[in-house]
């Protein structure tokens, strides 16, 4: 049998087109002069572009998580209070780096599942936190806080404001300057169609100027010396960056810019919405509240007798296609499909199809072709 690439429907890496791969294939450019100094420019307008915003942009050769990181130990100091967020298994990570760098951490944690109400971030919010911590896509129960709300209850509070959207942005719209967002994280794996390795970070005025009083220790992830090398008259960054990685994602990026912004926050949209009527056709249920706002990635609860590990593994080993299974807790109770990134329709209703038989064959009771044809039907109207 030939042997090919599993698909990715996972909220993370996401496919890749070729246009990236090709470009992540091209002979190295070097990081000091003119050549990597025009990728590093593209990306970095590129990335004010999705973020919609003026404010300065940070990268670093890393994972989402070390830009978590590097928001935290930029922006404070050990024994600053600060109030975490959190609707998952993201949320706690960033209570996690907090703990680490000794801040004092009120956390405000929901169910999973839930999502995060302005209301709540109001009611907790004290004059002496220094900043507030949350997701905007939070990848684990696919939850999509409404970050806008929540932004218009930190805006008139000296706290700063600081936004996991690693799974978020490019899916669904984050406008940093509009909503008043200081520090706005982002990866280069999922929605913006690149590999993994390139995190980034918008910072506002505000932003710096608590940078020049933290006291977090910091050498890699400084920002100071990222935005002095990014000032040279050819930008770069201050130690060896993954050129081949920003080659790609400067690609992908020329590419979100042909199709424009709103044209993919609608694809991705549309797709979203297929993903959940055609699970819903197969008579399963959405986990999770306000899921039409989950629109980067489907979180279903596995019908009784129906394992989530089992069925994601089903998947995997017989139609080479990977969903998401649960985390933590949700652990064989939920899987996730992603629809972010590089993927069009007919891959969403591949997914559909190949679900419809796993569930079969698992014993779960489907009528074959429905899921697949609630999904064209989303199309149809599209
Ligand atoms: C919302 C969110 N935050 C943080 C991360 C961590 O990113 P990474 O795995 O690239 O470190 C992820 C990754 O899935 C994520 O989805």
């Amino acid at each position: 049998m030939l042997k090919k690439p599993e698909i990715l429907m996972t909220p993370g890496p996401t496919p890749v087109p070729p246009e990236v791969l090709l470009a992540q294939g091209s002979p190295i450019v070097y990081h000091r002069g003119p050549g990597f100094g025009e990728v590093l420019r593209h990306v970095t307008e590129g990335l004010q572009w999705v973020f919609e915003t003026k404010n300065d942009i940070v990268t670093f050769t890393s994972s989402g998580s070390g830009g978590m990181e590097a928001a935290v130990v930029n922006l404070f100091s050990p024994g600053d209070k600060v109030l975490v967020v959190s609707v998952g298994n993201f949320g706690n990570r960033f209570k996690k780096i907090c703990d680490v760098y000794g801040l004092e951490v009120d956390f405000l944690e929901y169910e999973w599942g839930k999502t995060a109400k302005a209301a709540d971030v109001q009611k907790a919010l004290k004059p002496d936190h220094r900043g507030v911590l949350i997701q905007h896509s939070e990848t684990s129960t696919g939850v999509v806080n409404d970050i806008e709300s929540v932004a218009k209850v930190v805006r008139d509070h000296p706290a700063l404001f600081v936004v996991d959207s690693i799974s978020g942005v490019g899916g669904a719209p984050i406008k940093v300057d509009a909503w008043g967002i200081d520090c706005a994280i982002g990866g280069s794996q999922k929605a913006l169609m690149g590999s993994p390795g390139i995190s980034f970070m918008t910072i506002s005025p505000k932003a710096w100027e608590a940078n020049k009083v933290a006291k977090c220790p910091r050498f890699y992830w400084d920002w100071a010396p990222v935005k002095k090398s990014y000032e040279r008259p050819d930008p770069e960054t201050p130690y060896t960056p993954a050129v081949h990685l920003y080659m790609g994602l400067a690609e992908a990026i020329r590419l979100l810019r042909d199709e424009g912004l709103a044209n993919a926050f609608a694809r991705h949209a549309i797709l979203s919405r297929a993903v959940k009527a055609g699970v819903k056709a197969l008579g399963l249920d959405l986990f999770g509240e306000d899921p039409e706002r989950a629109v980067c990635v489907t979180a279903v609860k596995c019908p009784e007798g129906i394992d989530g590990d089992k069925l994601t593994a089903l998947i995997r080993a017989k139609y080479g296609i990977i969903f998401a299974p649960g985390q933590d807790a949700l652990k064989g109770k939920i899987f996730r499909i992603g629809h972010i990134g590089y993927l069009e329709r007919s891959e969403i209703l591949q997914a559909l199809a190949v679900l419809e038989l796993a569930l079969d064959e698992l014993g779960y009771p489907v009528k074959r072709g429905d899921a697949v044809a609630a999904a064209e039907e989303v199309f149809a109207q599209a």
